[in-house]
């Protein structure tokens, strides 16, 4: 299908949950790479929609509001404001940023689902369900927790084991239990409405397949096509809740939509509260549909909201799913529940106005192939050495020339070198670049495109040397510096997507009102003559302290986390009171240490037990220093029969016990006490 094909585009993006603030790996894999998207469509003057919102159905919602005692209304409110603020604070330039709790949307998906029953798209189907007799109601998935049949991780959902990530059917999990009341579930006969997606199948097989092979990322194929290959079900979309869109028949009490079926329908209702053309924006052949995704969501839009749209029939279907992988963080999967993100609200609070950074190095990093990883390093290297040191650097330098020698005024170009036609030509072929890059959704190369137009600059400026040639030929520095300041003008053109608060900052300094994209590649962007306005600079150096403070509270993170997680040894054979009372511990004072030679771990220590004072030789001299431990009360049992170690003989055992980090600590009496009083 040729681009020219279309007229307008609907670009949409996953729903987030409401039920938690957003973190970096939603910016990263999702709401970046669309706002570079929409915001180069809208530079190119297409005609775009930018559809997003909160999904605010689903079980995870109604089980922290139980755990919150709130009502989920309440927990949908309170992330739906967050997420919506984090969103507008990092520039994500939605037309609109919906919710699925409200009013158009239940009537909209409600009318959906009725437009498929009345059709007879759906199959009836009656089935056993797990039932909490306690709590009187039905456990759809997340609300069972059991042992994964396949990996044994003992806390797996109903619908999916986050270990070994198999998705799964309640029904499957070995000691299942109610995530409600923690009783064991009896399974009871419920009715439910089936998406038959078998129906479907050659129809997928032959959409994607034939149509889409060559033109969707091979991440998100290759998903989609083992999906089809492993023979597609028929899918419940109905669940027994009472939170989410009601099921709009009668006799179906105490039922609403499967939250994956009414939320991608949330963006179809989210473009219709937006305008009342909405159906040019999904009805329309020629309107090209893109879903913005992570690769969790692969099934639900490349199938399952396909068929949906199928089985309803007056819809166009998505063109593309450009689906990111996941970005992790510091090594480690990006995880809620362990508090393991970067949240975005909080980002903005240790570096204001430095939105764009992390814009920028989301998309350096971007996972578009394969999982990335964020570490802080990277994050100030790229700060430093890319946007401070190429872009940042480039622009100071040419505005900062500019006033010295012209007093803010541009200067008139004269004769042309071979190298500066040469610049001017290659400045010319960015917009192209950078474009193409952009309309098959690569938009890391897109940007690296873009940091190249600023390394040109910076080397078009360290080959002229504008400072040194003032001294004897000002007409030439005129025409350098203004050489110059076409790319920087450029740089406004083509860096909007990317950088839209510095570009905008740019612009003001600049004196350059926002242009299109058909204006990148002019070099006539600011004329001679032009007054521009004083300059500050554009990104400022992020020091090792800042980041290490980000580090230290990452590494504490991980500390509580495995202190939550820790497993405590299984307990040992039991023994006897009198076996027990043989045991003489004492409290006593470290008086002397020092180190064995020759050994990493062994320290020598003298102890005044309050009997005697005595050698002990100790393993934890990689945990201490000699000098930091004497004065110390420790624990000490005394009655063990002595031995050598090392030449030495060591006449007793001090108690240790492991810390969160596995490092051993003292088990030393809470206040201090007299030598040789016994530990019973
Ligand atoms: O995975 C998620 O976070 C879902 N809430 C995404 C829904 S996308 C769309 F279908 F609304
Ligand atoms: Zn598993």
């Amino acid at each position: 299908m040729s681009e020219n094909k279309f007229k307008r585009y609907t670009v949409t993006t996953a729903l987030p949950y409401a039920n938690g603030p957003v973190h970096i790996g939603h910016l990263a894999g999702v709401y970046v790479p669309a706002d570079i998207y929409v915001r180069y469509l809208r530079s190119q003057g297409r005609d775009v929609i930018f559809i997003g919102g909160s999904d605010e159905h689903g079980v995870p919602i109604t089980i922290k509001a139980r755990k919150e005692g709130v009502t989920p209304q309440d927990v949908v409110d309170k992330y739906h404001k967050i997420i919506k603020e984090s969103f507008e604070e990092f520039g994500i330039s939605f037309d609109i940023y919906s919710r699925t709790s409200n009013k158009i949307h239940h009537e909209t998906a409600s009318e959906f689902f009725l437009k498929l029953y009345h059709d007879g798209k759906f199959i009836e189907q009656t089935s056993q369900q797990f039932f909490d007799s306690q709590e009187n109601m039905f456990l759809a998935d997340r609300y069972i927790t059991g042992t994964c049949p396949h990996c044994k991780y003992e806390k797996a959902y109903g619908d999916q084991c986050e270990q070994c990530g198999t998705s799964l059917n309640a029904t499957e999990l070995i000691n299942p239990k109610s995530a409600v009341s923690g009783n064991i579930p009896i399974l009871k006969e419920t009715k439910h409405w089936f998406l038959p997606l078998e129906n479907y199948e050659s129809w997928i097989k032959e959409w994607i397949i034939d149509g889409h092979k060559n033109n969707w990322r091979p991440n998100v194929y290759g998903q989609v096509k083992s999906w089809i290959d492993s023979g597609l079900q028929a899918r419940a979309v109905t669940r027994d809740l009472s939170w989410g869109v009601k099921v709009p028949l009668e006799n179906a009490e105490g039922k609403v939509l499967y939250v994956w079926f009414d939320a991608p329908i949330g963006y179809i209702s989210a473009t219709k509260e937006l305008t009342p053309n909405w159906e040019k924006y999904w009805k329309s052949n020629d309107t090209k549909l893109v879903h913005f995704i992570g690769k969790d969501n692969i099934v639900f839009h490349c199938i399952i909201f396909p068929a949906m749209l199928k089985a309803e029939g007056s819809y166009i279907l998505p063109e593309n799913v450009p689906a990111n992988e996941f970005l992790n963080l510091e090594g480690d999967k990006i995880s809620t529940s362990r508090n393991w993100a970067v949240w975005l609200h909080e980002y903005l609070i240790d570096f204001p106005n430095k939105q764009d950074v992390l814009r920028y190095v989301l998309t350096a990093n971007a996972p578009e192939t394969k999982d990335n990883d964020f570490t802080w390093k990277d994050f100030q290297q790229r700060n430093n050495s890319e946007l401070v040191a190429i872009l940042g650097n480039f622009v100071n330098r040419t505005l900062v020339l500019t006033d010295k020698y012209f007093d803010n005024v541009v200067p008139q170009r004269n004769s042309l070198s071979d190298f500066d036609k040469e610049v001017l030509e290659s400045i010319n072929n960015f917009p192209e670049k950078i474009a193409n890059q952009i309309e098959n959704y690569h938009f890391r190369e897109a940007l690296k495109e873009f940091m190249n137009l600023a390394r040109l600059g910076n080397k078009y400026l360290a080959d002229t040397e504008p400072w040194k040639v003032i001294k004897t030929d000002e007409k030439r520095v005129q025409t350098i510096m203004n050489i110059s300041l076409q790319i920087v003008g450029n740089l406004t053109v083509l860096g909007d997507c990317f950088l839209p608060f510095t570009m905008q900052k740019l612009r003001e300094m600049i004196g350059l009102e926002q242009l299109s994209w058909k204006n990148g590649g002019s070099v006539d962007l600011l004329k001679s003559g032009h007054k521009i306005n004083p300059s500050s600079l554009l990104f400022e150096q992020i020091d090792d302290e800042e980041i290490g403070k980000q580090v230290q509270r990452l590494l504490d993170t991980k500390k509580i986390n495995e202190m939550e997680n820790h497993k405590a040894a299984p307990e040992k054979e039991s023994i006897s009171y009198e076996e027990f009372a043989k045991m003489d511990i004492r409290t006593g004072t470290i008086l002397e240490a020092e180190k064995v030679a020759k050994t990493t771990k062994l320290l020598r220590l003298k102890i005044d037990t309050g009997i005697d004072q005595r050698t002990v030789v100790s393993g934890i001299a990689e945990y201490f220093s000699p000098e930091e431990i004497i004065g110390k009360q420790v624990s000490i049992l005394v009655n063990l029969a002595p031995r050598k170690l090392r030449g030495i003989e060591s006449q007793g055992m001090i108690l240790m016990a492991q810390d969160a980090d596995g490092k051993l600590v003292f088990v030393s009496p809470q206040i201090n006490t007299s030598n040789g009083s016994e530990i019973k």
